[in-house]
């Protein structure tokens, strides 16, 4: 991608709607709602919005600072900020690449779920049918010879969308696709919370998470889990708002942007988990399960919790189970499209490759990856490289990042990048918070992953964090050492 046919969004609103598409994702569906109840319910809002504020939005500024300054791909970016930092941005994309390839494997049990929701196909015992007839899990790694069918073929179709999505231009792909699906995403939730609110038992859900615990303000881990929700849910430190604040015109409003678009996710978790919560309240009064026991996380709760409440809320479940699980399916294609986004930029910048090209081999390499997880012991596969990415790798990520804008590149360039054109101004207590409070937070959400990492003891998952780990390792000193195509690449960006 030479720099004279340089991608540039068609509108200011792309660019808002692309943005709020990568942040909401699987995360403010099924992870938020449950991380609200375990952290105090109402007064959990607290620490959240200053996380939000405080540090959630002074990343993503960070990230659109430099992106709309050197406008190019994060490994040029950090080779030109120090040419010994290259590695730094392939380990980066290696762990996005990575993160992708399970997460396309949820978006595709997802997608078989909208299939099935039509019949609720899934009988009267929705956790065993999951377990063992959609995912044929193992409980041991033997399982990785034995493929499951219907799981590979909609991993496939979902790479194949995704595949299509990225080779087309940027605002043709990934604009246009942004503009349908998330106006689809909004209607189809408000839909289900309305309809949510109209259950008998509504407001035993409901009034559980508005119902504040003081208390809980006092416990620190409270506020990790508030800072660690907002870096999964803004989707920090994956190099997204990086790459897509390099396609802004000039005069673009920065900040501006940055916070109508975390207002928006934050804005749509809270509302959505109202809904979430609402229709447990309902299958609490149903079926007499105590409400605790029907809070869970992740797949738990999209593909067994939310199935067992279809199966007693009658006819309507046929027309809201399906709408349930087309969210999660729209909404996780639009965070798809913007993990591997950046992913290409960068190939495409070094190698010299057309958008196309990259994005064919990227989806070709990705099919790959993500069909081990098509396999009998993929659930098992897929838990250890969530725990390790997310919870180890992402947030070194993270941290490197905020140590190589805030302290080893020029910080000042990028508060006069931000304060150019947009309305409102940033000063020192960003950089304050973005040289010492933001690495700090992470460090100690690090340590807690780390510690949570050695507790364990079952020797495949300790293979398999290994094998991921020497990955991280050899891929970024691969994708340095082989020479760029590309003679601008090693050539100074003016920053
Ligand atoms: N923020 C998105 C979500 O909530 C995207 C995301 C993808 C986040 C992968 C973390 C990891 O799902």
């Amino acid at each position: 991608m030479s720099n004279e046919n340089k991608s540039v969004w068609n509108s200011n609103i792309t660019f808002i709607l692309a943005m709020i598409g990568s942040a909401v994702g699987l995360g403010n569906i099924w992870r938020f709602p449950n991380v609200l109840y375990s952290n105090g319910g109402g007064s959990f809002m607290i620490p959240y919005i200053v996380s939000l504020f405080l540090l959630g939005i002074s990343f993503v500024l960070v990230e659109y600072a430099v992106g709309y300054k050197f406008k190019t791909s994060l490994s040029k970016i950090l080779y030109s900020v120090y040419n010994k930092l290259e590695p730094v941005a392939w380990f980066v994309l290696t762990i996005v690449f990575l993160i992708t390839t399970y997460y396309i494997c949820v978006v595709g049990w997802d997608l078989i779920y909208v299939v099935l929701s039509f019949t609720k196909a899934w009988g009267s015992n929705p956790d065993l049918f999951f377990s063992q007839s959609v995912l044929q899990a193992t409980d041991s790694i033997d399982g990785i010879t034995t493929i499951v069918p219907a799981v590979l073929a909609s991993i496939v179709a979902i790479w194949f969308v995704t595949w299509a999505i990225l080779r087309t231009n940027l605002n043709d792909g990934i604009g246009k696709v942004s503009k349908v699906l998330l106006p689809l995403l909004c209607i189809i939730v408000v839909i289900i919370v309305i309809f949510s609110l109209t259950l008998p038992g509504a407001s035993i859900g409901y009034t559980q998470i508005f119902t504040p615990d003081w208390n809980a303000l006092l416990n620190p881990n409270v506020w990790l889990a508030a800072f660690g929700q907002i870096v999964f849910s803004l989707s920090l430190g994956m190099a997204i708002a990086l790459t897509y604040a390099s396609y802004l015109p000039e005069g673009s409003k920065l900040t501006d942007n940055a916070i109508v678009v975390a207002f928006s996710n934050s804005g749509f978790e809270v509302f959505n988990s109202i809904g979430i919560f609402s229709i447990l309240g309902f299958m609490a009064m149903t079926s007499g399960i105590p409400f605790n026991e029907l809070v869970t996380e992740g797949t738990g709760l999209a593909f067994v919790v939310f199935p067992q409440v279809f199966n007693v809320m009658g006819p309507s479940a046929n027309i809201i189970g399906p709408l349930f699980f087309l969210c999660i399916f729209f909404a996780g294609i639009t965070s798809i499209i913007a993990l591997l986004e950046g992913v290409c930029y960068s190939i495409s910048e070094k190698f010299n490759f057309s958008r196309k090209k990259s994005a064919t081999i990227v989806c070709i390499v990705g099919v790959c990856v993500s069909s081990i997880f098509a396999t009998g012991a993929g659930s098992l596969i897929l838990g250890v490289f969530d725990a390790f990415l997310n919870n180890f790798a992402l947030l070194f990520a993270v941290l490197l990042e905020c140590i190589i804008f805030g302290w080893i590149y020029d910080f000042d360039k990028l508060i006069a990048t931000l304060n150019e054109n947009s309305k409102i101004k940033v000063g020192k207590t960003w950089k304050t918070v973005i040289k010492f409070i933001l690495p700090i937070c992470i460090l100690f959400l690090w340590i807690q992953g780390i510690l949570s990492s050695l507790a364990d003891e079952d020797p495949v998952s300790i293979t398999i964090k290994a094998i991921l780990l020497i990955v991280l390792i050899a891929l970024p000193i691969i994708f340095t050492k082989l020479p760029a195509k590309n003679e601008d690449f090693y050539k100074e960006v003016q920053h």
